[in-house]
Parts: C-alpha cells; structure tokens; sequence
C-alpha cells in the first residue's frame, strides 16, 4: 500500500493577513505538523493548488517556511489564486514541462500520480478563476499516458473537470473538462480523479471515472447548490487528505486536524474485570 498526504487551498497570505478571521499560515503549519506525526510512513505530499491567496512571492516564502519541516518527498501544483512565474522564482528546480507548465509524474509502486497545471494563463489574473489544460499540457498529458506501465492512474487537478452542483463553483470550473475526461476514459487502465478548489469534502464518478475532492487546509465553501457567490467562505472545520492507494482500492480519507485524535502512545493492557 501506498499513502499520499494532500493539501490543498492553503490560500497563503502574508504575515498579519487573515481570510475571514483565520490565519492560513497558522492552519497549514497545524496541518503539515498534524500530518507528519500521525502518517510518518507516507509516501509522497501534494500540495492541491491554490498554495497562496494572490500569488505574490512573500506568500510562496511562506509555504516554503512550512515545506522545510516536511521530511517526505513532495509535488505542487498551481491553482487560480497562484501565479506561476512567482512559483518558480521562490521554489527553484521544480519539475515542468518543455513550454513550462508545472506538471509532473510521480511513480508510487503500481501507481501513477500525474500532477496538471489548470492555472489558466499568464498573464495572471487575479479576479479570473476559470481553469483550462491547453493544447501543450493535454499533449503533455496523452504522452505520459501512452508511456505509462503502471496499473493504475492518479490525476492530480486543482479544478474539478466536472461539476460539483454547486452553481456558484460550477462557473469557475476547468473549461474543457470534458476533453479531459474522455482522454483518460480512453486509457486502458483504471483512473482517479483528485481536486481541490471548492473548499469541500466531495466524492463520486465522473464519465465512469472516480473522483475526490478536499477540503482546504483554511476556510471552506457552505454547501449551497443554488447560484450564489464562489467567494463566500465559512470556518467549517479544515482537513487534509489521506489517500491509500492498494491493491484494487483508491481511499480518500479527510484528516480534520484541528478536531482529529491520533493517538500513537502505546496503549495500556485490559484492566481486568
Ligand atoms: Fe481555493
Ligand atoms: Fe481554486
């Protein structure tokens, strides 16, 4: 069995800086601690997107400060709030494609992880919150498939490639979902879908193809499914996510770390009756 921490919707801002009251600096240093003691094992981090609020480089300072505790391999990708020339001018070697896209692949044992880039641009924009994969990264995306060997593959995309039924989300989507949807249904070997971007534990299938979705690690979205506004944010509890992979089974556990009991002590025999 393989084990993935993911965080997503970190929404860094700078020193002194709150989203709706809550400190993101704060809660992604609770999570990252929370998470390295109770899965010490784990085999890989991802950091889902939307890594900053505004994409400025003394925000990616910040995620970096809380990235140095972790002793565990780790991939990000962007989100819309991110800016990617700023990624690349504070994380220095990160791994992208030939036109400098941050996607990557990670090979866990039988499994693929392929991180996509749905930051649609540049130029960044910060009031632009729709994603889209263009023509480079699908291309990018159908060669990593066609030379995989593995059993089983796990996407990685900040933005949902579908809908959530949350109208006011379901605006600011990935805009060609679809078209990424029918390539991995045309790929011969089992495929999950993981994504962040609406603040939400959300699960189900997608063109007949698995998908979760995590909470961010801050402020979460209020289950309201008719229209609305995306940037209505609540301080519902934060998670992270476990994921397992195993043999025939995807699980996608939701970590509340502010709420979570995970006790490692030893535990003391059965008193007798
Ligand atoms: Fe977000
Ligand atoms: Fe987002």
């Amino acid at each position: 069995m393989k084990q993935v921490l993911v965080f997503s919707d970190i929404h860094m801002r700078s020193q002194g800086e709150t989203i709706i009251g809550l400190d993101p600096f704060a809660r992604f240093q609770q999570a990252m601690s929370h998470a390295i003691a109770s899965y010490p094992e784990a085999d890989h981090v991802v950091l889902l997107g939307d890594l900053t609020n505004s994409g400025k480089q003394a925000e990616y300072y910040r995620v970096q400060e809380v990235l140095a505790d972790c002793p565990l391999p780790w991939s990000l990708i962007p989100g819309n709030h991110d800016n990617r020339d700023n990624i690349m001018a504070v994380f220095s070697g990160l791994p992208r494609t030939g036109q400098g896209h941050l996607q990557s692949v990670v090979d866990l044992g039988q499994d693929r992880l392929i991180m996509l880039d749905t930051l649609d641009g540049p130029p960044f924009r910060n009031d632009y919150h729709v994603g889209f994969l263009c023509p480079a990264r699908m291309n990018w995306l159908k060669q990593v498939l066609a030379e995989s060997g593995a059993q089983r593959i796990n996407i990685f995309s900040h933005h949902p490639a579908f809908a959530t039924g949350i109208r006011a989300m379901d605006k600011i989507p990935l805009k060609n979902g679809a078209e990424l949807l029918a390539l991995l249904a045309q790929h011969p070997t089992p495929t999950h879908i993981f994504s962040g971007h609406v603040h939400r534990t959300i699960s189900g299938s997608a063109n007949g193809q698995g998908f979760s979705m995590f909470k961010s690690t801050c402020h979460q979205t209020p289950l309201i499914l008719r229209d609305g506004d995306e940037s209505m944010s609540v301080a519902e509890p934060a998670a992270y996510g476990v994921v397992l992979l195993m043999d025939n089974v995807v699980v996608a556990h939701s970590e509340e770390f502010q709420h979570a009991i995970h006790d490692t002590t030893p535990q003391p025999e059965a008193l007798p009756e």
